[in-house]
């Protein structure tokens, strides 16, 4: 698949996803054969106006392609946050219209754009207009039932010059229940040249292959399968290619992954807010395997979880993430 002048030869995607997708979590799926990595969302009038925690996000170093996912309600801002994320080396940039927050929808940005494809296409005009680089678009199928306007707006992006769409198959309404609704990402990949790519509750290679074959999308994106998995996107991708898949990481080298995951994420976010921000890491980490969950006494998976003491915390990821791997060789034996 190419995009501009970018191939891309892993169809196997790592979603953004606020407050995950963040850089420490991107170079880890990179690294482990992701085919690409979207960053978190960022607010275009954040960006524009030099907060921190948007400029944060909007970093990329070590992350090929930097793909900076950006969200707004007004084209000046679309067009000025666009312009910010490329001059911080933003290879391409997603306009996120799939987002189904009440806080972003009730500001007219994320899925809420989707109800008035008139605006919408003004957001996708002006960040076209405002950078050289290839522009991308993530959607929903609509904003609920009755408005199912997905190949609607994914036909008029792609006359608007965006190069590559991605679809969840639900619609806004359905936040995230349910299940994705794959045959209809498939009707909109007909309607369009563009690459597309589908997404929706891919948790394991089966499930690509699946969807792959149901929608003929160009690729497929996965979100919340990868929570303690940063490996899963990457494996995927080489099953699907291969046929064949990696063995997930355990015992010291599992230790040795989430002790990375774990340092990068307290230099990212200097050590307060990164202590908090690994928790939900390291407890996805946990609950990835339930034989180790089930091994893991209270105690532990507490002073885990909530301890303010990077040793300790250093200590423990040894302890727990190696005790499984001695559990499963004694039971072999
Ligand atoms: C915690 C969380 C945060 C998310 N943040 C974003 C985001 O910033 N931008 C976006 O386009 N989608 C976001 N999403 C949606 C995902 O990218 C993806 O479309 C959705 O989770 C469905 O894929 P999955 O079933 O593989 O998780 C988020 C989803 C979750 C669970």
């Amino acid at each position: 698949m190419h995009i501009g002048g970018v191939k891309f030869s892993v169809p196997v995607w790592l979603a953004p996803m606020s407050g995950v997708s963040d850089l420490p979590f991107r170079r880890l799926a990179m690294r482990f054969g992701a085919g690409a990595v979207v960053s978190e969302m960022i607010a275009c009038e954040q960006l524009s106006e030099g907060e921190d925690e948007a400029l944060l996000k909007v970093k990329g170093d070590e992350v090929f392609s930097h793909i900076v996912q950006l969200a707004g309600r007004e084209a000046k801002w679309m067009a000025l946050g666009a312009k910010i994320a490329r001059d911080n080396g933003a290879d391409i940039i997603d306009i996120n219209m799939g987002c189904p927050a009440k806080k972003v929808t009730s500001g007219y940005s994320g899925s809420a754009l989707m109800k008035d494809l008139d605006h919408a296409l003004t957001l996708i005009e002006a960040t076209v207009k405002a950078v050289d680089c290839p522009v991308t678009l993530k959607m929903r199928l609509g904003w609920d039932d009755k408005s199912l306007n997905a190949a609607d707006l994914a036909q008029r992006a792609e006359e608007a010059g965006v190069q590559m769409v991605t679809v969840h198959g639900r619609t806004r309404c359905q936040f995230y229940k349910g299940m994705a609704n794959w045959p209809a990402i498939g009707a909109i990949k007909e309607s369009i040249s563009i690459p597309l790519i589908a997404n929706g509750d891919v948790k394991n290679a089966c499930d690509a292959e699946n969807i792959l074959e149901t929608t003929k999308a160009s690729g497929v994106m996965i979100g919340r399968g990868a929570y303690g998995k940063p490996w899963l996107v990457g494996h995927v991708g080489h099953y699907l290619s291969e046929g064949n898949l990696p063995t997930e990481p355990e015992g010291a080298y599992l230790v040795d992954v989430i002790l990375e995951h774990y340092e990068m994420l307290l230099e990212h976010y200097g050590l307060e807010v990164g202590l908090r921000a690994a928790r939900k890491h390291l407890s996805w980490y946990l609950e990835a395997d339930k034989q180790r969950l089930k091994h893991t006494p209270l105690v532990e998976r507490k002073k885990l979880l909530t301890s303010y003491d990077m040793h300790e915390v250093k200590d423990l990821i040894r302890i727990i993430f190696n005790r499984s791997f001695e559990k499963q060789k004694y039971q072999a034996a």
